[in-house]
């Protein structure tokens, strides 16, 4: 097992299936175009090659699905029903749920049993805004038909001062009415708003969110796991859960045991780091060979850990947080 020196190690792997995305989100692309797939992307075949061989010699226990938007990807029912077999302790996927209906048979036919759905807002018009792309009511109409196959949900939304601060609570409400976690994640400094001034003017912590909760509900913190990057609350005599992401407030750098691997085959060991360590050259390789370099690598991205967050300009917008 590869440990660093605060005791570090990787157990969760976050897979980019692809860096293209049918929305432009604005804290993630700062002109509204939207993000294509990278020139050389991995095949299904070789990124869950690359997932075997990290179980192997990382010990990964958890694997996320991400983008971009894996659900775009022609190569998601390939790699989804390969992983599956791994016999993982979790699988789970992030989406915008544009096309989570459609997907759906798949995903319940696979065994996935948790999703992540990022949603800014549910006011149509403001969704647009944000989001630059898709459709409200398909997003709703995919959770909707997610939770009735029994599928566990939790919202993502990242509050913004100028945007959706408004929606803190209405978010909540839409949330404990149907059993979802939701998770506000404050905003981080990535890609462009690691320059320029639109990162503090949006920024809303999270004492800020939980004021704005404690208006109208009771809650109290709860345990959760040492290396969860979220703070887990209850909500008044067993109304249900959320979450804050406190990137900023309380971050959790200390306590990361994230992976990800790139849509184009390279490994990162931070968000906060634009350092990452090529597969490509050895997901072709046999199993102990490819073994041998692979500890290398995992030994390289666990150096790039960073012990806080200082933002980084690139990485976000293609392996999808
Ligand atoms: N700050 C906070 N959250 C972000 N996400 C993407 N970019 C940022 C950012 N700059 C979120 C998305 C998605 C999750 C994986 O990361 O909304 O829900």
């Amino acid at each position: 097992m590869i440990v660093d020196k605060i005791g570090r190690k990787f157990r969760n792997l976050r897979v980019s299936l692809t860096a293209a995305c049918n929305y432009a989100c604005d804290y993630c692309v700062p002109n509204g175009k939207r993000l294509s797939k990278a020139s050389n992307e991995l095949s299904a075949n070789e990124l869950f090659r690359a997932v075997f061989l990290l179980k192997k010699a990382a010990g990964i226990e958890k694997l996320r699905i991400t983008g971009g938007e894996p659900l775009i990807s022609p190569k998601f029912d390939r790699f989804l029903a390969e992983v599956m077999e791994l016999g993982l302790e979790d699988v789970s996927l992030t989406t915008n749920g544009q096309f989570l209906s459609d997907k759906l048979s798949v995903i319940e036919s696979c065994g996935i049993k948790r999703i992540n759905v990022s949603l800014d807002s549910l006011n149509p018009v403001r969704f647009r805004q944000i989001a630059r792309g898709g459709d409200l009511s398909k997003v709703m109409g995919g959770i909707d038909s997610a939770l009735k196959a029994g599928i566990k949900i939790k919202i993502n939304m990242v509050p913004m001062f100028s945007k959706n601060y408004s929606e803190i609570l209405p978010m909540l409400e839409y949330c404990l009415a149907r059993n979802i976690e939701l998770r506000y994640i404050e905003l981080m400094r990535m890609g462009h708003l690691a320059s320029g001034n639109s990162f503090a003017r949006d920024f809303v912590s999270m004492g800020s969110i939980l004021d704005k909760i404690g208006e109208m509900y009771d809650f109290h913190r709860i345990d959760v796991p040492h290396d969860s990057t979220a703070q887990v609350f209850s909500v008044g005599e067993n109304l249900g859960k959320f979450g804050i992401i406190p990137n900023e407030s309380e971050p959790f750098c200390r306590a990361c045991t994230r992976l990800r691997i790139s849509s184009d085959g390279y490994l990162y060991g931070c968000l906060s780091s634009a350092n990452r360590h090529d597969l490509k050259d050895i997901v072709c390789l046999d199993e102990k060979e490819a073994l041998v370099m692979l500890e290398k690598k995992l030994i390289g991205a666990l150096g790039d850990k960073k012990l806080s967050f200082q933002g980084e300009t690139t990485v976000m917008k293609f392996i999808g947080g």
